[in-house]
This record gives C-alpha cells, sequence and structure tokens, in this order.
C-alpha cells in the first residue's frame, strides 16, 4: 500500500479540476487542509470555480506537453513541494460511430491518453523531490469494459490503464505511487448528452463526491499499478486483471520473462 497519507500542508495538483469531479475532490482537499491548485483550460468561468472555492488556479491544456511541465514548475515556484497529482482531465467524443471522424478521434485521445502521459512526466521529478508522492489518474470504467458508444474514449481509458500499470513499478521504485479510478457513469456535465436516458430507465449514476472519495482515498492507500472500479452501491473496489499464459519451455515448464524486461518488480 501507499505510504503518502496526506498531510495538512500538502500541495496537490487536479488536472481538469474546474469539472464535476475536480470541484468535488478540490473540496474534500480544500477542507483537510491541502493546498490545492486546479489546472484547467482558460475561461472565465473555470477561474471563477477555483476562485469561489479559494484554492489556486493554473491555465493547462493538458494535451501540451511543454504547458504540463510549466505548471508543476510553477506549483512547486509557489508552494515549495508538490506531493500529488491527480491527472484527472477529460472528454468524451462529440462525433457518432457512423464513419470516423478524425479530428474528433485525434482529440480525444490526444486529451485523455497523452495528457495522462505528459502530466505523469511533468510531475514525477518534483514528487520525487517531495520524497515521493502519489499520481492518481481518472480513467473510466470505459477503459476496463469499451463502449460500443465511443471508441476513442475507450481506447483513450484503456491506453490509461495499461500506462499506469506500465509505469507503476518504475515509480513505485523511485517512491511514487501511480494509480487509476474506473467509475461508471457520474453526475457530471460530461453525461449531459445522455442524462435523460440514465433518468428514464431509472439507472443509478455515482454522485461526484463519491467519485472523489475513491480519489482522496487513493492518494493515501493505492497500491502501485492498481485500478479502482468505483460503481453505485459497490463503492471502490481493486480490479482485478486476469493474467496471461505463461510461454511454455521445451520441457513444458512456464518460462520466466527475461530479468531486464521485468522491470522493478
Ligand atoms: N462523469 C462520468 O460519468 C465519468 C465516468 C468515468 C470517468 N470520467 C472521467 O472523469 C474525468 C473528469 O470528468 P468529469 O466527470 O468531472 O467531467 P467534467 O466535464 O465536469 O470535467 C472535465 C474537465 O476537464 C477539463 N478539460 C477538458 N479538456 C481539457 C484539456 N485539454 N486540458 C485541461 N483540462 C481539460 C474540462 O474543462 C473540465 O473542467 C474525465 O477524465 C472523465 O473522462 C467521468
Amino acid at each position: 500500500m501507499s505510504e503518502h497519507t496526506p498531510r495538512p500542508g500538502s500541495v496537490a495538483l487536479i488536472t481538469g479540476g474546474a469539472g464535476g469531479f475536480g470541484r468535488a475532490l478540490a473540496t474534500r482537499l480544500r477542507d483537510a487542509d491541502v493546498r490545492v491548485v486546479l489546472a484547467d483550460l482558460d475561461s472565465e468561468r473555470n477561474r471563477s470555480v477555483a476562485a469561489e472555492l479559494g484554492v489556486g488556479f493554473a491555465v493547462l491544456d493538458v494535451t501540451d506537453h511543454a504547458a504540463n511541465q510549466r505548471v508543476v514548475a510553477d506549483v512547486e515556484a509557489e508552494h515549495g513541494r508538490l506531493d500529488a497529482a491527480f491527472l484527472n482531465a477529460g472528454i468524451a467524443s462529440s462525433a457518432g460511430t457512423d464513419a470516423l471522424d478524425v479530428a474528433d478521434y485525434l482529440r480525444v485521445i490526444a486529451v485523455d491518453l497523452h495528457g495522462v502521459v505528459f502530466g505523469t512526466d511533468a510531475a514525477r521529478p518534483a514528487l520525487r523531490r517531495a520524497g515521493g508522492g502519489s499520481i492518481v489518474v481518472t480513467a473510466s470504467l470505459a477503459g476496463l469494459s469499451p463502449m460500443p458508444t465511443d471508441q476513442a474514449y475507450s481506447i483513450a481509458k484503456g491506453g490509461a490503464v495499461a500506462f499506469v500499470r506500465s509505469i507503476g513499478p518504475v515509480l513505485h521504485a523511485e517512491g511514487t505511487t501511480i494509480s487509476a479510478i474506473c467509475p461508471g457513469f457520474a453526475d457530471t456535465a460530461i453525461i449531459d448528452p445522455w442524462r435523460e436516458h440514465f433518468e428514464a430507465a431509472e439507472f443509478p449514476v455515482l454522485s461526484a463526491d463519491e467519485v472523489a472519495a475513491a480519489m482522496q482515498a487513493a492518494w493515501a492507500g493505492a497500491d502501485p499499478g492498481a485500478a479502482y472500479v468505483v460503481q453505485p452501491g459497490v463503492g471502490a473496489i481493486p480490479y482485478r486483471f486476469k493474467g496471461v499464459p505463461a510461454a511454455k519451455t521445451a520441457d513444458g515448464g512456464s518460462a520466466a520473462v527475461p530479468a531486464h524486461l521485468r522491470g522493478p518488480l
């Protein structure tokens, strides 16, 4: 388990922080005396969300690698450290499924997948300088159970989960724990296009605060590289990945992957 229990005075960065989950998490962390910076696209609305919460705001488009680095540098310059990065910015496709809309597809992959990889790359040295920390990625249930109605989102979220699993042992070796939160449908702006269908079907959706509670818990207690499913009536539970069959040796035994390909387990 992670040992990075948030202490009063800890510093947390939340990308996509002016959205539904970001606001709910910022409220929780602020109330626990964590110093919070919301990073989001530049708009009056997003700036006023941070101002109303009484937390910091940084302009960030997560698809810009250099901008991720600048924001982390600014947070360190202002607050002296970074203890947790919540890589939470995300969008769904706005195109339908009849034919590929290339621009829409590339945008979703850029925000939901590259944004996570770039955010991790930017936060990693700062977390190391703080003596180790946490990265919590907001993936989605769609990353574990792909949605037939949104291929780009499913690819990006599945990729984010794979990234967390891939880099988990590497970061753990330098004192940082990365994990993924995989919520089902939750009551934020992202579900507005389908909200009436959930209501008509009386389909239960999560509150933003239920997801924020899982994000907060992952900061303190996630296992390195783990993915946590969050579903209404279920809470947050670790997802158990099924292993793959090992290669067989000539004598029928299981072949061990060469040590240098196994990484720091
Ligand atoms: N609400 C759900 O049903 C649900 C379920 C599973 C996962 N998620 C994921 O949770 C995360 C948070 O979403 P939410 O539900 O709070 O929705 P939201 O739309 O309220 O918030 C998303 C935030 O991301 C920001 N954002 C978008 N593009 C950005 C960019 N390029 N750079 C920086 N910020 C950007 C938006 O401005 C917005 O503030 C997303 O990654 C989303 O995919 C949501």
